[in-house]
């Protein structure tokens, strides 16, 4: 296996090596019971790990409090706002927010007008206003957004379930808030917030903060967030909204037709907050709401404080798919109570939460469940890390160097899963009570602080000996490539049933005469499958190399170009696109196809499927263009930029 350490990296292994090393480390050092040492990381060391290479903003004057006052225009397409930013009372004469697409109209300094200057004009980064503020407390913006800001998508009445009213939705992680508030866009950067926003009066607007229950006659509606979150975090969403609470301290708005059968689907979610806090200590957010997206949200959650944004596609009706539910509740924790300092440091937000998704799992639904959770998530990073050992060996450590690249680069399997093995493999190394104790303390000591993998690592030395450190990696699996060979390998046992299915599909003739009785499991077992065990077997047969025959058979049996289920659906057509698999009815099939793609912006999902086809012939890349040039207008812009990417990789 290759491992590839950057200068940095190496200095900052130098300094934990110089201060570790079994020689010199007293067998009772006073400072570490477990007998391994790490040095605290340098002063200029931690300087260059916590510098952001995402933005402009300076760590020599930052803000504190946001006060945030807008007006939604649904028919221009722009949010038009002050944001009033308190600085910290210690600052340098100059402050530096970050900007994209904004029209900057007017500028007050402690309530005069003042100058101001717009520096730089990065494709990626947008750009710096710096405002000249020497000795002063608040600085007030006056701005507008733009119709193309990358972190809104202004969806059209006519899409949503209602029909009635039109829908706003942001999103601002990784690096997109500064395209509708000129902020400090960055994680290292914390702050409170109060907003007071006015949208159509058949609205209702919620915010990542204290949120209203009810549309009123003027349309205002006002936030507060007491909590400091860093700018990924801000959030608001406008639409014809309902809300039905779920026990005490959580709840759902959707759309009114479709927020039932959310209460349905999420009824468990104050019993995970329980389970969450028993495990890890409180929760400091006050309520835990979810908010219901048009299906063209791009990602499956987004873990907006105090309200979580989720995709429509986990709504099918039997509660399987809200693993999702736990990842973006245990990011209550792992990402907005301790944040990654910078995008490279990604895998302390995402890898923590898969960790704590799967342990939140184990606790409601059973081992065996989260069993199937985690291998999954191993099946997933297997199969990307495979691509990525060919097309970007650099990209499959755990720090990342982002610096010049877009953080979306840093959203792989490796920060999610290669994150959570890497923590599996620490609880198995030393007892899952130790390893929650350690956990629960980690949260403490760091709430609303930000983090960098190596003050982490000196966390962790205090938590094992010399002899685990050694013998899990530590600094392989944090700053080498690839999977270590020790990676715990999850084994389900639902799955080895699922995979004898497979095999019998696999293992038979489609054409041979009495093929039926030989392919299927009887129909007692296939009745309790859930979306996971399906999606094992449509991954199964994918992997095994099934024919289109076999193709046939099993959707003759489980019907899956008729399920319901989007994640399924998703699975069964990115697989048979591949294939000249065109189901028993070829007209029914093609247009499933298109309205799923017409429908369905989840990321997740739509690539995928858009990249099956096109790694077909030119027949069937032309069909995916003519599907994409029709749906494109549909998908969040941030859909837009992954799809036009892959559709120029594939035809110039
Ligand atoms: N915070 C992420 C979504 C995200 C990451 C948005 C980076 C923009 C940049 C969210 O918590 C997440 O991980 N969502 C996953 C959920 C899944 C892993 C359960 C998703 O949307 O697929
Ligand atoms: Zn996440």
């Amino acid at each position: 296996m290759k491992v590839r350490f950057s200068f940095l990296t190496s200095l900052v292994l130098a300094l934990i090596f110089s201060a570790c090393s079994n020689e010199e480390t007293p067998q009772n050092s006073p400072n570490s019971v477990s007998g391994k040492v790490v040095e605290p990381v340098d002063t200029s060391v931690r300087a260059e790990l916590f510098e952001d290479p995402h933005s402009y903003s300076k760590e020599n004057a930052k803000v504190t409090h946001l006060n945030w006052e807008a007006s939604v225009d649904f028919d221009a397409k722009v949010i038009s706002a002050t944001a009033e930013w308190v600085l910290s009372p210690e600052h340098a004469d100059t402050v530096v927010f970050d900007v994209k697409d904004l029209e900057i109209e007017k500028v007050l300094v402690d309530g005069e007008s003042s100058a101001w200057s717009i520096e730089g004009n990065d494709e990626l980064l947008g750009s710096a206003l710096v405002i000249p503020a020497g000795g002063a407390q608040i600085i007030g913006i006056q701005y507008k957004t733009s119709p193309q800001a990358e972190a809104l998508q202004w969806y059209p009445a006519e899409l949503t379930q209602g029909k009635r009213q039109p829908f706003l939705f942001t999103q601002s992680q990784a690096i997109l808030a500064r395209t509708w508030i000129p902020c400090q866009d960055r994680p290292g950067v914390r702050f409170t917030y109060e907003a007071t926003v006015k949208v159509p009066k058949e609205t209702l607007a919620l915010m990542s903060a204290s949120n209203p229950t009810q549309k009123n006659e003027q349309g205002i509606y006002e936030f507060n967030m007491p909590q400091p979150i860093p700018s990924y975090l801000l959030a608001l969403g406008v639409g014809d909204l309902a809300f039905i609470p779920i026990g005490d301290r959580a709840g759902v708005y959707a759309e009114p037709e479709m927020v039932r059968n959310a209460a349905y689907e999420f009824a468990q979610t104050d019993e995970m907050i329980l389970d969450a806090e028993e495990m890890y200590g409180p929760y400091y957010w006050g309520r835990y709401d979810m908010l219901v997206l048009p299906p063209s949200f791009p990602f499956g959650g987004m873990e907006n404080p105090r309200l979580t944004f989720l995709t429509p596609t986990v709504i099918v009706g039997d509660q399987s798919l809200v693993s999702l539910i736990a990842h973006e509740l245990a990011h209550s924790w792992s990402g907005n109570l301790v944040t990654n300092a910078t995008w490279n440091d990604f895998w302390i937000n995402e890898g923590f939460t898969v960790y704590f998704e799967m342990r939140i799992m184990e606790k409601l639904y059973g081992v065996e469940f989260a069993n199937m959770l985690e291998a999954l998530s191993y099946d997933d990073l297997q199969k990307e890390l495979a691509v990525m050992l060919e097309e970007n060996v650099a990209a499959t450590s755990l720090k990342q160097d982002l610096k010049g690249k877009n953080p979306d680069d840093g959203v792989t399997a490796i920060a999610y899963d290669k994150g959570f093995h890497f923590l599996r493999l620490c609880e198995n190394t030393v007892g899952r009570e130790k390893w929650d104790e350690f956990l629960k303390s980690y949260f403490d000591k760091y709430k609303f602080k930000t983090m960098v993998t190596e003050v982490f690592l000196q966390e962790l030395a205090g938590v094992l000996t010399q002899g685990q450190w050694d013998s899990i990696g530590v600094e392989e699996w944090i700053y080498g490539t690839g999977l270590p060979v020790n990676c715990p390998f999850p084994v389900s046992n639902r799955f080895v049933v699922v995979d004898d299915a497979v095999r019998m599909m696999l293992s038979a003739d489609p054409q041979a005469d009495n093929v039926k009785s030989m392919v299927y499991l009887p129909q007692e077992t296939t009745i309790r499958w859930t979306t996971q065990e399906w999606l094992r077997y449509i991954r199964g047969l994918e992997a095994g190399g099934a024919s289109e025959g076999h193709y046939a058979l099993a959707d003759a049996n489980y019907g899956f170009t008729g399920s319901p289920n989007p994640e399924i659906i998703a699975a069964w057509y990115s697989a048979i696109l591949k294939t000249n698999f065109e189901g028993y009815d070829a007209n029914m099939y093609t247009e499933k196809v298109e309205s799923f793609l017409g429908s369905v912006g989840r990321r997740k999902f739509i690539v995928p499927m858009y990249q099956s086809m096109l790694d077909g012939d030119k027949k069937r890349q032309e069909w995916a263009k003519k599907i994409y040039m029709d749906s494109r207008a549909s998908y969040h812009p941030l859909a837009q930029g992954t799809l036009d990417d892959l559709f120029s990789e594939t035809m110039e």
